[in-house]
């Protein structure tokens, strides 16, 4: 017969572990600290390697009490889910490695239900009432832990404080009012033009070859140019030159892909504080800072400028100079400034894209459009709003595919929610995925097909349109929206008038 000896001090630094874990790390948030705990455990595991089983028995003492107590005593365990999602989010990372989270999100939803545990302390909820909860006019839910991977940088799109989230968003609403937007309509109507004229220039070159008059373009790249081009102006009154130079402007490709890689860190902030935290910096890392080292110098160039501009900034600047601590104000104004256009770019972008991908499959759209606008001035703003069909069209390219698809994810007030008779405890993070939402074959007949017209002629194909809201609701909905929708009915307008549209 064996016996089985259990070193007293491999049992003591179990313990321990299992103390951290009940004592100190079940309560809060973490991922802030994360740099720091790394550099801690570091320093510990180095200065006990002679004794590194005790290191190991400690880390399986923390990390088993978080796996048993996460799966088997945490307050959302009754909720159903993929059990690894209950325990870590690194599974979440793992499944969108190839950015297709709403995919993973649907194929959940078909096993699991409208209520999903996808992390630790995570639900989606697959309902068309949820978006209302979470963002109508009374919600009381915060900005979710998602947020903080861009600190320590500054903005009013990203800061989980309430008051300056609150406090910077009167700044931007002057910048946003309507008489703002007639102003910067002139600088959408001549980039749209510009956007049309390259695209004539690369058809009239191919007129004598055999492709007879035909542009073959890459659509995503030239709508891209465009929405940053616009972007430009309105946050730096520059333009990035990439519809001029018909190619990427090195930073903005860096800000495309640093959003890629952001986005893939998303479910694991603290990953992302880690990966900023290590020195030398790793290559990602530097790009990133040295994107955000060019947008402020972008920012110092439009301080500079003299007199006014019809840019957005100006409002931002204005608040700026009045504001007795400009020093304290300066990162929120460089900040602000690049959400502003990473947030009008990649979204307007994409939804021209897939609208002109809508359009070449179906040619009867073209036709239909055409109609409506033809005998009315496109440069018009009022006139374009008024086409009826135009907007269903827009509303259904948003409703199938939703440039926020996953995005938006919040944090239950601290008493908790009720929602459809079921308790969800306070702090839980909320994630109400648009692009699953907007898809529900309950809320919409043949719910996967494109049909503009269940927005106006065939409305019984709308069974339920609580879950439609591509531009988000409440405090912290799309500023942009009013600009957005007038840039996009105009660029649609003015293609469909110069250009007939098909596939290659
Ligand atoms: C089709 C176009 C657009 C769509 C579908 C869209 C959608 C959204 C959504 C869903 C949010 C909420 C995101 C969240 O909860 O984290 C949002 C926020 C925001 N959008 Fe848009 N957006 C569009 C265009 C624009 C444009 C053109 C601008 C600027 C000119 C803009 C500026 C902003 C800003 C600044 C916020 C943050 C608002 C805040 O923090 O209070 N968006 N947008």
């Amino acid at each position: 017969m064996h016996s089985l000896a259990i070193d007293p001090t491999c049992l003591g630094a179990t313990g321990l572990g299992i103390i951290s874990h009940l004592a100190i790390f079940i309560h809060g948030e973490w991922h802030l600290r994360v740099p720091a705990l790394f550099e801690i455990y570091s320093l510990l595991v180095i200065s006990i390697l002679s004794t590194s089983y005790l290191v190991g028995s400690y880390a399986t003492g923390l990390f088993s009490s978080i796996i048993i107590y996460r799966r088997y005593f945490h307050r959302l365990r009754h909720f159903p889910g993929p059990p690894l999602a209950a325990i870590t989010k690194l599974w979440h990372v793992y499944k969108c490695m190839d950015s297709r989270n709403h995919l993973v999100l649907g194929e959940l939803f078909k096993r699991y239900g409208p209520v999903i545990r996808t992390g630790p302390e995570e639900l989606t909820i697959i309902d068309p009432a949820i978006p209302d909860v979470v963002g109508g006019l009374k919600s009381q839910f915060t900005r979710a832990p998602f947020y903080d991977i861009f600190l320590p940088d500054l903005t009013m799109g990203a800061t989980r404080s309430v008051a300056d989230h609150d406090a910077r968003r009167r700044v931007w609403d002057r910048g946003f009012s309507p008489k703002a937007l007639v102003v910067y309509e002139e600088r959408i109507i001549q980039y749209a033009e510009l956007l049309a004229s390259q695209i004539e220039s690369i058809a009239l070159d191919n007129a004598s070859s055999d492709s007879g008059g035909e542009a073959v373009i890459n659509a995503t790249d030239w709508f891209a140019w465009f929405s940053f081009d616009v972007m430009g102006e309105f946050a730096f009154s520059t333009s990035f030159q990439m519809l001029q130079d018909k190619k990427w402007h090195e930073k903005i490709r860096l800000l495309v892909d640093g959003f890629a890689m952001l986005g893939m860190a998303s479910p694991v902030p603290w990953l992302a504080q880690l990966g900023k935290s290590i020195r030398p910096r790793p290559a990602l890392a530097k790009d990133w800072y040295s994107l955000l080292q060019w947008s402020k110098e972008c920012m110092d160039q439009r301080l500079e400028m003299k007199g006014d501009r019809p840019d957005v900034s100006q409002w931002l600047i204005e608040a700026y100079l009045k504001n007795g601590s400009q020093e304290a104000d300066r990162p929120w104004l460089s900040g602000d400034a690049t959400a502003l256009v990473v947030a009008g770019s990649g979204t307007v972008s994409s939804v021209l894209a897939f609208a002109f991908y809508e359009l070449v499959q179906d040619p009867s759209q073209q036709d239909k459009l055409l109609k409506e606008i033809q005998d009315i001035d496109i440069y018009d703003r009022v006139q374009l709003q008024r086409c009826t069909h135009l907007t269903a069209f827009i509303n259904e390219t948003l409703r199938l595919h939703p440039p926020v698809p996953t995005g938006g994810l919040r944090v239950t007030p601290k008493s908790g929610i009720t929602f459809n008779d079921m308790y969800i405890p306070g702090g839980t993070i909320i994630v109400a995925p648009k692009y699953n939402i907007q898809r529900l074959e309950s809320s919409y007949e043949k719910a996967d097909q494109f049909i503009p017209e269940r927005w106006t002629t065939q409305q019984d194909m709308v069974k339920d349109s609580r879950g439609f809201t591509p531009f988000s609701q409440g405090k912290y909905g799309c500023i942009g929206k009013s600009l957005a929708m007038t840039e996009m009915r105009f660029v649609i307008a003015l293609l469909l008038k110069k250009f007939e549209l098909k596939l290659p």
